[in-house]
């Protein structure tokens, strides 16, 4: 039975690790998830800064072409523009006499992008596989997003790269002819619609990287603060487990020592009994052997003695001391502990109780009433059944002495059914009290005083029919006494 604790132990210690590994494994999941988040999240707000910056680059574009470029005094920083040149009016003199150039789309954002890059972290760059100034020409990264634009008909492409150890997004977005273009475009023999070239845009990774690193050192910070605590709880909860399996060890320890005390005081009862049992049984021999013994002194001091005599009182010796012997033996029986079960018929095992305890209720005027239809065999721990008869019977003999009953009897009925062999023994003693009835099965509980009373008999009876012999014992008040009934089953 302790293997039972040792078993629950091992499985609560399995289901421990069991736990703790799944829980390690979805946090060790969550976390990676976190992680591959954040590392797109780093990579998507990259591209989303590339596209706006183009976007922006783009409105400023639009509104450069909305007014069919604008003109700006001619600068070192802004000669008239060579590529221009086929324009009627690149150059203009106002009624004032002041000088105006025309800026067109490309110039002018190639201007801003030049001026300001880097500006916002970003840097842009218009380009083109065929060229209107040389100094656009695309490098060997935009030519490859150039190809793919013309291949795939795809407006973007980009690309996260290392370059002189450090990470760079490279985005470009294509540049589609429209109306607005063909003004200087035209003699390159585009069509609105067609890809003319692109807008790259590179920006640092740096700041996307700091940040991602930081995220990652808080998220690493949370999940391990939850790991710990989830840990520890799972710890707690085992701990606690535990130390309730072994509190459950230790009260059926503690159970199993009080149930074999018990067993102990009322198989010493049982054994008092016994020797209450067997001086009956000897008183008479005893007497009868004196008696012999005596005739044999008076004889040999009356010089009366002769063969014949002697012999016959010795005869007689014999076989009371034969019928002494035999006594001890039926007891000798009774105590030989139980260590295998036998298979026997009940109604013997009520025989071999009857003749240890008959002859003290012949003393005491009690006639037994026997009546048996016991056929089939049972496979039980006999002696223990035993001492569950002597108690029954011990007690009735209690009660009838007690009450003074005339015509006190005990009557004995074994016999079956489908599925059980029934014993059941009736007394003439009145009865138990209502209100004691619900408590005679309580250990220790008896009516006797302390001095003629355990309390222990009906107790461990009960003990032995549930747990020893898997059947049950009940008790109830007929007309004139108690029945007690034992239900052991066939198999
Ligand atoms: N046949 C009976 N008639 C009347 N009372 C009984 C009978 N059998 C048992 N009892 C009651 O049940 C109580 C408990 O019995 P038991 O456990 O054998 O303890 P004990 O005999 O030591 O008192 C007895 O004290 C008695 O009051
Ligand atoms: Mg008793």
């Amino acid at each position: 039975m302790q293997e039972l604790f040792y078993i629950k132990l091992q499985e609560l210690n399995q289901y421990y690790i069991k736990i703790i590994i799944l829980v390690s494994a979805i946090i060790l999941m969550l976390l990676s998830w976190s992680i591959y988040n954040e590392y797109e999240h780093k990579k998507i707000s990259a591209l989303e800064h590339a596209k706006n910056t183009f976007e922006k680059d783009m409105m400023f574009r639009e509104w450069v072409a909305s007014h069919g470029g604008v003109y700006v005094p001619p600068t070192d920083r802004t000669p008239p523009n060579p590529y221009l040149s086929h324009i009627p009016n690149r150059d203009l003199i106002t009624t004032t006499g002041k000088k105006l150039t025309l800026m067109n789309p490309a110039y002018t954002l190639k201007q801003l992008m030049t001026e300001y890059k880097g500006m916002y972290g970003a840097k842009g760059r218009i380009t083109s596989l065929n060229l209107l100034n040389p100094k656009n020409k695309a490098n060997e990264w935009e030519v490859k997003a150039l190809q793919i634009f013309e291949k795939k008909k795809q407006l973007e492409f980009h690309e996260f790269l290392k370059k002189d150890n450090k990470e760079y997004i490279y985005y470009m977005h294509a540049l589609v002819t429209e109306e607005s273009c063909l003004k200087c475009h035209l003699h390159q023999g585009y069509k609105v619609g067609d890809i003319r070239g692109g807008v790259s845009i590179v920006i640092p990774m740096e700041k996307y990287n700091r940040d991602f690193y930081n995220t990652i050192k808080d998220i690493f910070l949370i999940y391990i603060v939850v790991y710990l605590i989830v840990v520890f709880g799972i710890r707690y909860t085992h701990k606690i487990l535990k130390l309730s399996i072994l509190e459950q060890e230790k009260l059926y320890v503690e159970n199993q020592k009080k149930e074999e005390i018990m067993l102990a005081q009322s198989r010493n009862a049982a054994m008092g009994e016994m020797i209450s049992m067997i001086a009956h049984q000897w008183r008479q021999p005893i007497s009868v052997i004196a008696m012999w013994a005596n005739n044999i002194t008076a004889d040999v001091d009356m010089e009366t003695l002769n063969k014949e005599d002697c012999k016959k009182y010795a005869d007689n010796i014999v076989a009371q001391t034969k019928h002494l012997s035999q006594t001890i033996d039926d007891f000798r029986n009774f105590f030989r502990p139980d260590k295998s079960k036998e298979t026997i018929l009940i109604k013997d095992v009520m025989e071999d109780c009857l003749s240890v305890i008959e002859k003290s209720l012949q003393n005491n005027n009690i006639l037994i009433e026997r009546n048996y239809e016991n056929f089939i065999e049972v496979n039980i721990y006999s002696r223990e059944l035993m001492q569950v008869f002597i108690n029954i019977i011990k007690n009735a003999k209690e009660a009838l002495i007690d009450n003074k009953i005339k015509n006190a009897k005990i009557t004995i009925k074994i016999y079956e059914d489908d599925y059980s062999v029934i014993s059941e023994i009736r007394d003439n003693a009145l009865g138990i009290k209502p209100e004691v009835i619900g408590k005679i099965f309580d250990p220790y509980f008896t009516t006797k005083g302390v001095k003629s009373g355990t309390g222990l008999g009906l107790y461990m009876s009960k003990t032995i029919v549930e747990k020893h012999l898997n059947g049950t014992i009940e008790v109830k008040n007929i007309d004139d006494g108690v029945s007690f009934v034992i239900t052991i089953p066939k198999k």
